[in-house]
Order: C-alpha cells, then sequence, then structure tokens
C-alpha cells in the first residue's frame, strides 16, 4: 500500500527531468531557472551579511586529513552551511536541493544519502585552478553543485568564469560557463575538471556543495 502511494504521489518534473538527462548526455547541466529572482536576491544577502561578520575563512584545499592552504590553487573564502540550525531563508536553498535530491534518488537511484554545501566569496583577483571535487581518499562526491549569487549588474567582464573540460572522444572542449545571478550548474564530480578563472572586477558570490552517497 504503501508503495502504491508513493508511486502515486510521484509528478513527473520537467527542468528536474532536463537535468537528468543534460547530466546522462553530457556530465553537466546549466538550470536558469532553479531559484526565482527573490531567492536569489535574499540568499546573497544572507551570504554578505554573514562575509560581514566575519565568518568566512580561506578555503583549503583537500579535505580534514590533507589539509593546507594554498593561494595560488585557490583563493575563495567559504562558510559551511549547517542544515541542522537553519534559517528562513537558508529553508528556502535546502528545501528546492533536498525536493531535487528526493526526485533524483526515486528516478536514477543515485543514492544520494549525504550533502555538503558552503558559502563562497571570491574576491577581485582571485581564482580556483584547474580540479577535480573528489579527493584521493574519499570518492563520495558525485555530484557538484554550484549556484550563483551575484547581482543583476553581473558582467562576462567581470571575469570568474567557470571552465568545464568536457571530454568529447580524444580531444578536450572547455565550456564556459559564465557565473551569472541565479544559474545552477550540475556536474559529475568524479570526471569533471573545471577551474573558475580570476575574478577582473567586483567579488564573486556563490554557494556551492556535493551530494554524496554514504
Ligand atoms: C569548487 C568549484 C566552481 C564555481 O568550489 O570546487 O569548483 O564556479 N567551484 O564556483
Ligand atoms: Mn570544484
Amino acid at each position: 500500500m504503501n508503495e502504491l502511494f508513493e508511486q502515486l504521489d510521484f509528478v513527473e518534473n520537467p527542468l528536474y527531468e532536463r537535468i537528468i538527462s543534460d547530466l546522462l548526455e553530457s556530465g553537466y547541466s546549466i538550470a536558469d531557472a532553479f531559484f526565482s529572482e527573490q531567492e536569489v536576491a535574499i540568499l546573497r544577502a544572507s551570504l554578505l551579511t554573514k562575509y560581514e561578520e566575519d565568518n568566512f575563512k580561506k578555503a583549503a584545499i583537500g579535505n580534514r586529513t590533507n589539509e593546507m592552504i594554498a593561494k595560488s590553487i585557490r583563493g575563495d573564502f567559504i562558510l559551511w552551511m549547517d542544515e541542522s540550525k537553519m534559517d528562513a531563508t537558508e529553508a528556502v536553498f535546502f528545501n528546492k536541493v533536498n525536493d531535487l535530491v528526493r526526485y533524483l534518488n526515486k528516478t536514477c537511484f543515485l543514492g544520494i544519502l549525504q550533502k555538503e554545501f558552503h558559502y563562497a566569496l571570491y574576491p577581485k583577483g582571485t581564482f580556483y585552478k584547474r580540479h577535480l571535487d573528489t579527493f584521493q581518499n574519499d570518492d563520495r562526491r558525485k555530484l557538484s553543485f554550484v549556484f550563483y549569487l551575484n547581482d543583476e549588474t553581473w558582467k562576462p567582464e567581470n571575469g570568474g568564469e567557470l571552465v568545464l573540460y568536457l571530454q568529447e572522444n580524444t580531444h578536450e572542449v572547455p565550456k564556459i560557463v559564465y557565473p551569472m545571478p541565479g544559474r545552477v550548474v550540475i556536474f559529475e564530480s568524479q570526471e569533471l575538471e573545471h577551474e573558475v578563472k580570476p575574478v577582473l572586477e567586483s567579488q564573486r558570490l556563490s554557494i556551492t556543495g556535493w551530494l554524496k552517497t554514504r
């Protein structure tokens, strides 16, 4: 009976379906309408308030057992989000992410059981050199999720573009993604090398995270 209910409960979501088919076909997906303009605005304000309160830390390379700060590799400042202590604004974010995770688990058997997200701020002049989002001693990260919180005045000339190094047959095809406000980029953490080009103007704001298996 419960199973029957779960099936009846399922409503096909065209946006999620497109994300899934993009991921299967190309290993990445770009969704510009994942969050509304108003949601972007309140989450941007939340990031900036926390940054001004000085809660952000210089981001490190690698995980806890392999930690070092290397400005030559990445220059962003981050603040990890804690879903168990989220406020109403962060609940808007986590509700949407959790809805996507439920959908992925139901339709793709991905087995996403954990997630981790942080706010990120790249000051002018900073970047994140080409890398893969998985650690040598931890391969639980399956999907990377980046959500840009820049404001409407953000221009491509500001730099800070994400470059995804796609593999097509034997050659590499770089795909440039501008960090436009409200844009969400999802990609396969274990497959896709990528980099953040230097920020030339202003500061680059985002929430970045990973959907993980246990
Ligand atoms: C990362 C990362 C990409 C981006 O934080 O690991 O690659 O566009 N971010 O911010
Ligand atoms: Mn990355």
